[in-house]
C-alpha cells in the first residue's frame, strides 16, 4: 500500500455540477443506539457516488433515513430536484420521496414474487399514472391510453435492464442476479433523478456483476440518473464511482475518490484491510 497522506476534508466538487440531494449532519438513534452519527454527503447531477463500510456501520439506516422509511432524530435531508424548488424530506412518506423523484432498491429483494417481470415494472410506474378507481371501472379512453403508455414503458426499461425475454415470467422463476436488475428496472420506472442503491451485486457471480457494472454506468450516463450505492464489492466500488464515502460505527470516516480512499489508512484499518487489491 503506498504512503500517502490522509485524505483531505473535502473533496471539492466542480461548480458546473448541480447538487440532487444534500445531507447534512444526519443522526438515527434507536433507543440507546447511535446507528448513524452526523454524517453528511451530498450527490450531483451526472455522478456515482458510493457510501461503504463494516457490516452495521448504519449504511442501510442512512438510506432509510433518506427514502422515509425512518424519520431521523438529527439532521437535515434536502433534494433539490432538477427544475424545481428545494424541499427538505424529514418525515416524509417514502412514496412521496419517491413521487419527488428519489427510488432506490432493497438490500434484501422485495418483488411481488408470484407476479411476472413486466407487472413488478408496472408497479413502480405507477406514481406518475393518474388513473383512479373511477378510470379504473369503466376504462374509458384515456385509461386505455395511459395502460398502453404504461406498457410501453416498462417493456422499454426491461429492454435496456436485458429482461424483456422474461416480461411474462413469475419473477420468483428468476435467477437471483436477474431478480436485483428487475429490482432496478421498478425503481427506474418511477422516473427518478436519483437511484439509491442497497448493494446491488450481493449474491452475484462475477460474470453478474460486471454486467450490473456496465449497466449502473449506462443508467448513469444515458438515462442521466445519477446513482448513490452501497456496495462491499470494492472492485465494482472502485471501478465505477467518482467519489466514495466511508462509514464505521455510524461515523463518517472518510470521503474522497477511489484513489483517496484506496490509501487512506483509517480506511485500510477500519474496512479495506493491509491485502486489498481492489
Ligand atoms: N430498526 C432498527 N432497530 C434497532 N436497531 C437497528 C435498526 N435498524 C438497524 N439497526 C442497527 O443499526 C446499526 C446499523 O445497521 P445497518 O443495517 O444500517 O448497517 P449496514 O451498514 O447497512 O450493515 P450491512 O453492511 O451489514 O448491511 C446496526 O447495529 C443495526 O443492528
Ligand atoms: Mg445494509
Amino acid at each position: 500500500m503506498p504512503e500517502t497522506q490522509p485524505i483531505l476534508e473535502t473533496t471539492p466538487i466542480p461548480e458546473t455540477r448541480k447538487i440532487l440531494l444534500e445531507v447534512k449532519d444526519l443522526t438515527m438513534d434507536f433507543g440507546g443506539l447511535r446507528a448513524v452519527d452526523a454524517v453528511s454527503l451530498n450527490i450531483c447531477a451526472g455522478e456515482i457516488v458510493a457510501l461503504i463500510g463494516p457490516n452495521g456501520a448504519g449504511k442501510t439506516t442512512f438510506f432509510n433515513c433518506v427514502t422515509g422509511i425512518y424519520k431521523p432524530t438529527g439532521g437535515d435531508v434536502l433534494v433539490h430536484p432538477p427544475e424545481k424548488k428545494t424541499q427538505k424530506i424529514n418525515g416524509f412518506k417514502p412514496n412521496r420521496v419517491t413521487t419527488i423523484g428519489m427510488a432506490r432498491t432493497f438490500q434484501n429483494i422485495r418483488l411481488f414474487q408470484n407476479m411476472t417481470v413486466l407487472e413488478n415494472v408496472m408497479i413502480g410506474r405507477h406514481c406518475r399514472t393518474t388513473t383512479n378507481i373511477v378510470g379504473a371501472i369503466f376504462r374509458g379512453s384515456t385509461t386505455k391510453r395511459q395502460e398502453q403508455e404504461t406498457i410501453d414503458i416498462c417493456y422499454d426499461l426491461l429492454e435496456k435492464v436485458g429482461l424483456v425475454e422474461f416480461a411474462d415470467e413469475f419473477a420468483k422463476n428468476l435467477p437471483y442476479g436477474a431478480q436485483r436488475r428487475l429490482e432496478i428496472a421498478r425503481a427506474m420506472a418511477t422516473d427518478p433523478f436519483l437511484l439509491l442503491l442497497d448493494e446491488p451485486a450481493a449474491g452475484m457471480n462475477p460474470q453478474e456483476t460486471k454486467a450490473l457494472d456496465e449497466l449502473i454506468v449506462r443508467i448513469c450516463n444515458t438515462e442521466q440518473i445519477a446513482i448513490l450505492l452501497i456496495e462491499h464489492d470494492m472492485k465494482l466500488v472502485m471501478n465505477i464511482s467518482q467519489r466514495i464515502y466511508v462509514m464505521e460505527y455510524g461515523k463518517e470516516i472518510a470521503q474522497g475518490t477511489p484513489a483517496d480512499i484506496r490509501s487512506n489508512p483509517k480506511v485500510i484499518e477500519a474496512y479495506l484491510g493491509e491485502d486489498t487489491d481492489a
